[in-house]
């Protein structure tokens, strides 16, 4: 194997070297079995569109092949399948409307500026901006004290360090005990947004928790649990989402200067570099599904019950779908990047994603045109293997 200029800065930048699809070395096949792991890989762009857009088949409830279930995922709509899941995905629309998410722009703008107020000739846009801006904006969508972050800051935090190194063959004791980690958690996160929740129930106010506790659609309200598992969901997702995506949409215009100069020169880009972002450094490489049925994918036949790694990530690298897929570039078009899934749960977030990472990439560019990256501190990235995004990235300002 040869090394190219994306290997070159994929190990520039100090990314995990697991992270194969960065390095230009995708698998000769779509669909691939993992004996260790006892799970297949899906690849292929046009695999991974067919896994997500057939959910009869490919079913996201993947904690029916663990041991033990527990009461904080269950009913989470990550893992619904069909007529459940439309049910509570119809409830929760209900309450995160496109309007709700429009009418943050101009606290989102504020925030950003707020932010950046503080910031001397040199900042750690992660710390700086990148992770309080959509940590304050899902805690003040929700309801919850924005003042209590650090808080939950902690309990995300441990929640995300589980390695991602997850087996179904070996159910190692390590394995074991950070999953009950996770868990635990998870129980401090539900019983925090429960309490905030049953205050609602009370005292209903004008935020995104008071509307899901009151959300009704043909009939049918949310449970309890329901409405806490969702928050658990917004916090947990609003906390490094957009931080990673904004983060890595500036490493990629620092990297590439003549982008840069092109999104400077027309603001009409900005939201074409998210898209490219998203594409060329995915935050997510992976979701999973199980199959319900055996079937052929990609050539190959797969039992029924097997567990499927679906590697978004990879598919946006796919040649066999994307122009030179190594390249960054602003101008692509069409940009089908698969970055926030596809189908019945394609990401529920994606449109305050967007907005928050458009808002403060142009007002990053306003305040700052000359911004780049600190040539006396590195960045450095998330070191799970299926997450990429900065955790700390020196920026010189001025
Ligand atoms: C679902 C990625 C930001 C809330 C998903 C899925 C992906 C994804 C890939 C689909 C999972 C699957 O099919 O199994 C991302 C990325 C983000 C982002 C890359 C940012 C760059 C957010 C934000 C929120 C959010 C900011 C909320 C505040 C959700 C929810 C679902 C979801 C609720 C579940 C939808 C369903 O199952 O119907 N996201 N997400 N996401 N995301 Fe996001």
């Amino acid at each position: 194997m040869t090394r190219t200029a994306g290997t070159q800065l994929a190990d520039r930048w100090g990314i995990n070297p697991e992270q194969f699809w960065l390095r230009d070395r995708l698998p000769e096949r779509p669909v691939t079995y993992d004996e260790q792991k006892g799970m297949w890989n899906v690849y292929g762009y046009q695999e991974v569109v067919r896994v997500l857009s057939d959910p009869a088949t490919y079913s996201s409830d993947t904690a029916r092949l663990l041991p033990e279930r527990s009461e904080f995922t269950e009913g989470s709509i990550i893992s619904l399948d069909p007529p459940q899941h439309q049910k509570l995905r119809k409830l929760v629309s209900h309450a995160f409307t496109p309007k709700v998410i429009a009418d943050l722009e101009p606290r989102i703008a504020a925030l950003t500026h707020e932010l950046l107020d503080d910031a001397g000739e040199r900042i750690d846009l992660v710390s700086q901006l990148a992770y309080p801006l959509p940590v304050i904006v899902i805690a003040e969508l929700l309801g919850v004290p924005a003042e209590d972050r650090n808080l939950f800051k902690e309990w995300v935090d441990k929640l995300l360090e589980r390695s991602g190194q997850f087996s179904l063959v070996e159910q190692s004791e390590e394995q074991d005990k950070q999953m009950e980690a996770a868990l635990e958690q998870l129980g401090h996160l539900s019983d925090y947004l429960g309490e905030h929740a049953a205050e609602r129930r009370r005292h209903p106010r004008e935020d995104l928790l008071s509307k899901l506790v009151q959300a009704e659609v043909d009939g049918n309200k949310l449970t309890d649990r329901e409405v806490v598992n969702f928050a658990n969901v917004l916090l947990i997702a609003g906390h490094i989402t957009t931080t990673m995506l904004l983060g890595n949409t500036v490493l990629c215009l620092d990297e590439y200067p003549e982008q840069k100069a092109k999104v400077l020169a027309d603001r009409g880009l900005v939201p074409g570099a998210i898209e490219e972002s998203l594409r060329f450094l995915s935050p997510f490489a992976t979701t999973a599904r199980v199959t319900n049925t055996e079937v052929e994918l990609g050539g190959t036949t797969v039992g029924a019950d097997q567990m499927m790694l679906v590697w978004l990530a990879a598919a946006n690298r796919d040649p066999a779908h994307f122009t030179e897929p190594g390249v960054f570039d602003v101008t692509r078009e069409p940009n089908t990047q698969i970055a926030f899934g596809r189908g019945i749960h394609f990401c529920l977030g994606a449109p305050l994603a967007r907005l928050e990472g458009r808002v403060a990439l142009n007002i990053l560019l306003d305040r700052f045109p000359g911004l780049r990256t600190d040539p006396a501190h590195a960045p450095e990235f998330i070191p799970a293997p299926t997450m990429t995004g900065v955790r700390r990235l020196p920026l010189v300002l001025k």
